[in-house]
This record gives C-alpha cells, sequence and structure tokens, in this order.
C-alpha cells in the first residue's frame, strides 16, 4: 500500500471528521499518528479504537503556540521526520460580527488560521526529511464563497484556501504535495447547534479527502454540482449571487444564530 509506514500528524483528530481520518488512513496501511486536540479523555480513547497502531498524543490548544512546538518536537524525537501533516481542527460562532464576542473573533482566527500557519512552519523541516510529504489542509465551503453571519469564520477559511495556493507553490522543488478541502456541512458535532438538513457524513468527507491527498488533487470541493455553480456565480457575477443571498437574508439570519463550536 502506497501510504504503509507514513507518519502523519493530525490536529483535531480525536472526533468528527478528523478521527475519520485516522480511520481512514489505518485502511491504506499507516500505523503512526501524532495527535493534537483538547480533551484528554477522547484522546486516549483512540488508543482503544484503534488497536495495533501508534499514537503520539499531544494534548493541549492549537491556539497555544507552544503546543505546536512541543508537538512537532515530540514527532521528531519519535520518528525524525514527518510524511503527513493534516491541519484539521476547528472552530465556528456564527452571528453578526458586531455580535460575535472580541474573544470569539481571536480564538476563531487563532485556531483555524494562526494555529495552521505556526504548525506548518514548525512541521516543514520534518516534511522535507521525508521521501514522498503531503500536507492536507481543511477549509470549507465558506472559504470559497463569503456567507453573512459567518464574517469571521469564513474569513479564517479563505485564509486556509490562499496559504495552500501559495505554499503549494513555494514547495515546488521539494516531493510536498499540498490538498486543500471544502467540505459543506457535515454531520459531526460542530453542527449540533445548526439547522443545517442533508449534511455528509464525516467518513464519506474523510474518505473522499484522504483520496484527493493521495492523488494530489489541488482541491476538493463538497457539496455537488450545485456548489460548484454556485462557486462560479460567486466569483463572475459576484453581485448576482448577493441578489440569491439577499432573497434568504431573514431565514439565514434566524438559521445561523445560534451555531457556535469553541
Ligand atoms: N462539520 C462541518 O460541517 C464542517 C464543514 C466545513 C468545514 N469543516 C471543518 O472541518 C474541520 C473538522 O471539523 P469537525 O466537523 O470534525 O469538527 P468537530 O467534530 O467539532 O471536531 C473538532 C476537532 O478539533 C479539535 N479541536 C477544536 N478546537 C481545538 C483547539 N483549540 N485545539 C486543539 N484541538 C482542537 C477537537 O478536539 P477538542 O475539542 O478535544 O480540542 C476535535 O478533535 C474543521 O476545520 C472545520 O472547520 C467542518
Amino acid at each position: 500500500m502506497r501510504l504503509a509506514g507514513k507518519k502523519v500528524l493530525i490536529t483535531g483528530g480525536s472526533r468528527g471528521i478528523g478521527k475519520c481520518m485516522i480511520a481512514e488512513l489505518i485502511q491504506h496501511g499507516v500505523k503512526h499518528f501524532g495527535v493534537i486536540a483538547r480533551d484528554k479523555s477522547n484522546l486516549k480513547e483512540l488508543r482503544t479504537t484503534f488497536e495495533g497502531v501508534e499514537f503520539v498524543l499531544v494534548r493541549g490548544d492549537v491556539a497555544d503556540i507552544n503546543v505546536l512546538r512541543e508537538a512537532a518536537s515530540k514527532v521528531e524525537d519519535k520518528w525524525g521526520s514527518l510524511d503527513i501533516l493534516i491541519n484539521n481542527a476547528g472552530i465556528v460562532s456564527a452571528g453578526a460580527i458586531e455580535d460575535t464576542s472580541d474573544e470569539e473573533i481571536y480564538d476563531q482566527v487563532a485556531v483555524n488560521l494562526t494555529a495552521v500557519l505556526f504548525l506548518t512552519k514548525y512541521c516543514l523541516p520534518l516534511l522535507k526529511a521525508s521521501e514522498e510529504a503531503y500536507i492536507l489542509n481543511v477549509s470549507s465551503g465558506l472559504g470559497l464563497i463569503g456567507m453573512p453571519f459567518y464574517a469571521v469564520y469564513a474569513s479564517t477559511k479563505a485564509g486556509i484556501r490562499q496559504f495552500s495556493d501559495s505554499l503549494r507553490r513555494e514547495l515546488e522543488p521539494f516531493p510536498i504535495s499540498v490538498t486543500c478541502v471544502y467540505p459543506t456541512a457535515t454531520d459531526t458535532d460542530m453542527m449540533k447547534t445548526s439547522t443545517a438538513q442533508n449534511m455528509d457524513s464525516p467518513e464519506y468527507v474523510a474518505e473522499r479527502s484522504i483520496q484527493g491527498m493521495i492523488d494530489k488533487e489541488l482541491h476538493v470541493i463538497f457539496g455537488g454540482e450545485e456548489r460548484l455553480e454556485d462557486n462560479v456565480l460567486n466569483f463572475e457575477s459576484p453581485e448576482e449571487f448577493d441578489k440569491k443571498i439577499a432573497g434568504n437574508y431573514e431565514a439565514w439570519k434566524e438559521a445561523t444564530q445560534n451555531h457556535k463550536a469553541l
């Protein structure tokens, strides 16, 4: 198997899409994972859920730069190199920006964007020591289309898209591929306070994302044909897209007001 023996570091691998990515990678023969998350019991549970797999567990908040340094240094001590970095951990707090607390603005930027920049920076020397390395960044459909009441979250996820493009071009001389994935509503804890319907399963999102990474796809966009058409409309005729959103303004405001997963 192509990924057998690869060493992986993933943020937010203890639940949701990240945990399903671990399960998917195990199917591809991966047996060594570094995982960063805050909740100790969910982290420890990985060892019982996935027997016969080595886990290097880093308990901490990715918003804390020292946690990211510690994770990179644990990987270096343990494996000497890294083959796959998955920047997956994310949080959301929807609502009008003037109603969003300063702390929630800072936290979303720190977890969803700043942590990705720092962890990637710290891991690059380890990824460059790999014969064939992969970086998988988890953005969002909202990183392609900025929706109202998600101004902060959407900004962080657009940042991930732009970071992925820049980084890929910067790493051109190295055998490191960069894939950015854009899930739409996916049935995880993150969506418990959302009113979204017809969500993708985290298993499907993980399977499709990992396959995209293996195939070195640059962008994996979820949401089917309709979403692809929306992306084109939003880019080529933003005023037309504005009208489409304005028609559902109140419903959208109502639907997003309690959506929080921090
Ligand atoms: N679910 C969706 O509809 C959807 C749609 C588009 C994009 N996404 C993106 O997909 C990624 C995964 O989301 P998900 O739905 O799987 O979320 P989830 O079920 O809420 O899981 C989030 C994971 O990230 C970890 N995490 C959160 N904040 C952290 C922090 N400050 N420090 C360290 N770890 C942290 C969590 O563990 P702890 O809480 O223990 O720290 C958990 O393992 C996120 O980047 C999200 O923005 C999700």
